[in-house]
């Protein structure tokens, strides 16, 4: 069965590039409105917006089990993976806090991946 989700989504291009951030500054919230399946995820509902809106910046990672960490970003004001937690039908989807911004939802992954460089050393 098809749910309605509503969605708010921060969007932001630091390049002020190209879409309908860039006649308000580069900055502000979209509000979109997608039919999922019942029980899908944030990252279903991503993909669902980008195809209404190609120019959604958003994860480039897919491994969908929770382990890349790709899909990280904030979930009505809580950081959470887009492919492990399911859709409610009214978010607020904001970049992850504390990495470098590249557009939209999309984040450089560099600083975190660097961190855990070491820690999967040590564990060999
Ligand atoms: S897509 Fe890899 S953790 Fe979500």
């Amino acid at each position: 069965m098809a749910v309605k989700v509503v969605c708010y989504v921060r969007r932001r291009d630091p390049a002020c590039a190209t879409g309908s951030v860039e006649a308000r500054g580069g900055q502000g919230w979209d509000c979109f409105e997608v039919e999922v399946e019942e029980g899908s995820t944030v990252l279903d509902v991503l993909r669902a917006i980008s195809r209404q809106d190609p120019t959604l910046a958003h994860t480039t990672h897919h491994c969908k089990t929770g382990i890349c960490g790709g899909c990280t970003l904030q979930v009505n004001g809580r950081q959470r993976l887009a492919c492990r937690t399911l859709a409610s039908e009214h978010m607020r989807l904001e970049p992850a806090p504390g990495l470098p911004l590249i557009k939209d939802l999309l984040v450089d992954l560099l600083p975190l991946q660097r961190k855990g460089l070491p820690q999967r050393r040590e564990a060999h």
